[in-house]
């Protein structure tokens, strides 16, 4: 576990977003292209690579596991694949810092291998529930050991003959699909997992592009083991989680009109744009195109006076990591805002719903917490210091409140920005928040 500096963002109050920026690359494309390139024969070249510190965590993981990587430059990384069976053990165990992601779908791929692995993380990711991935990995035959809480280190014990199997999952998490998915390549037979409601497919969709067969009838989706991934080159998106901050920041302040350029608009991540179409957003679509297998637009977003609605249940999976931010839409806007059927929130890098329910009261908001969501009286947003937690969306959408505050807002803990969205601060300078940092 890394010790980080406690980085404290100061935003003052007002700005005024205008003019156009490209965020940063997918974080769950960037993962999944570590991942799938390195079990390619051939070299695999990705663009718009994220270099935030959980997908650099992925890619060390793998360059431990004996896979040549070159790179990440400037988004340009190359990956000399090894195959499907070229994995090494590693020497270490392997840190993941605060990536469930990496974890969760590292932890499918490596209950396959014919070596031993220990899965590690920081303080955060070491809190986080693991058997949802170990339990139905054990039916499938492999061993995978979690803390006597079900958390990190995970232990996978190698040498270990999977066999594929047909699971219906609890939750609607794309990481526990990804994983099964991933140990199904290396199963014998079919193994197909059945999703309680749509959550992200970019798994499936780079299997194909890899030329892996995914069957996909609705919400099963199948893959047999023993086929094998040929190399190709992709291009990844910027990430809708975090143009995600820049939607509602330019859809709370007054006389902002911003263009969010080349960004990822899978119909299974785009339930942002959705949700705030809903409260009244003035958000455009423009010139869609498909790079990579991926659907992908420029986003214009301009102000609009927002109100308060109940948040269909059927968006939740699709807009999970962008609930702190709507949050702070909902404070903004006129009336009530009701969440329900989000609990997993609740286990995500923090508690979002407790930690976001107290920031926004510190800032005068009527926020409720439930014990799956969450209710906010829109109003006005005040001023103060508040607690990060040590998670980034936590972070960057407090910083968003700041366009709408009657004063200075400080959040503390913001190092872990650097997981998804390295120089957020610049480029939200940028386009006009007034955001400064200090590290202490
Ligand atoms: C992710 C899936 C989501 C999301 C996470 C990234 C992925 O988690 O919250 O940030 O890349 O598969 P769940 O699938 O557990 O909801």
């Amino acid at each position: 576990m890394s010790a980080k500096h406690n980085v404290i963002f100061t935003i003052a109050p007002g700005g005024n977003l205008q003019g156009s920026l490209r965020v940063p690359g997918d974080k769950s494309i960037s993962h999944r292209s570590i991942m799938l390139g390195a079990l390619a024969e051939g070299v695999t070249e990705v663009s718009g690579f994220l270099q935030g510190e959980d997908n650099l965590a992925t890619l060390n993981a793998f360059r431990a596991l004996g896979v040549k990587i070159e790179g990440p430059d400037k988004g340009k990384v190359t990956i000399h694949g090894v195959g499907m069976d070229g994995l090494k053990a590693p020497t270490a165990p392997l840190d993941l810092g605060n990536s469930g992601t990496a974890m969760r779908l590292l932890c499918g791929l490596l209950a396959a291998q014919a070596f031993d692995c220990v899965l590690t993380g920081d303080a955060s990711l070491s809190t986080r529930p693991m058997r949802r991935v170990t339990e139905p990995l054990a039916r499938m035959g492999a061993k995978v050991e979690t803390s006597a809480t079900g958390t990190p280190p995970l232990t996978c014990h190698g040498g270990r003959a999977l066999k594929g199997f047909e699971y219906e999952m609890p939750v609607a998490s794309a990481q526990v699909k990804s994983c099964l998915l991933l140990a199904g390549l290396f199963a014998m037979g079919e193994t197909c997992v059945i999703e309680p409601a749509p959550t992200r497919d970019h798994t499936e969709r780079m299997l194909m592009g890899f030329g892996y067969p995914v069957d996909v009838d609705g919400k099963r989706i199948c893959v047999a083991g023993g086929g094998k991934l040929t190399a190709t080159s992709i291009d990844v998106p910027a990430d809708i989680s975090s143009a995600a901050f820049f939607l509602v920041g330019a859809s709370i302040c007054p006389g902002a009109d911003l263009l969010l350029e080349h960004v990822g608009i899978n119909p299974t991540r785009d339930g942002v744009i959705n949700i705030l179409r809903l409260m009244g957003a003035d958000i455009e679509l423009l010139n869609r195109r498909e790079m990579g297998g991926e659907p992908v637009a420029d986003i214009r977003v301009r102000y609009s006076p927002l109100k308060g609605i109940t948040i269909p249940e059927a968006q939740v999976p699709l807009a999970i990591d962008e609930f702190p931010v709507l949050f702070v839409a909902a404070a903004c806007a006129e009336g009530e805002t009701v969440l329900t059927g989000a609990r997993e929130l609740r286990v995500k890098e923090s508690d979002r719903i407790q930690v976001m329910a107290d920031g926004l009261r510190i800032l005068g908001v009527d926020a409720t917490p439930t014990e799956d969501g969450m209710v906010i009286q829109g109003g006005k947003i005040g001023s103060g210091r508040l607690q990060s937690h040590g998670d980034h969306r936590i972070a960057m959408a407090f910083a968003m409140a700041s366009l709408r505050a009657s004063g200075p807002i400080e959040i503390e803990d913001c190092a872990n920005v650097n997981t998804s969205f390295p120089d957020f601060v610049g480029l939200a300078t940028g386009v006009g928040l007034k955001v400064t940092q200090v590290s202490a």
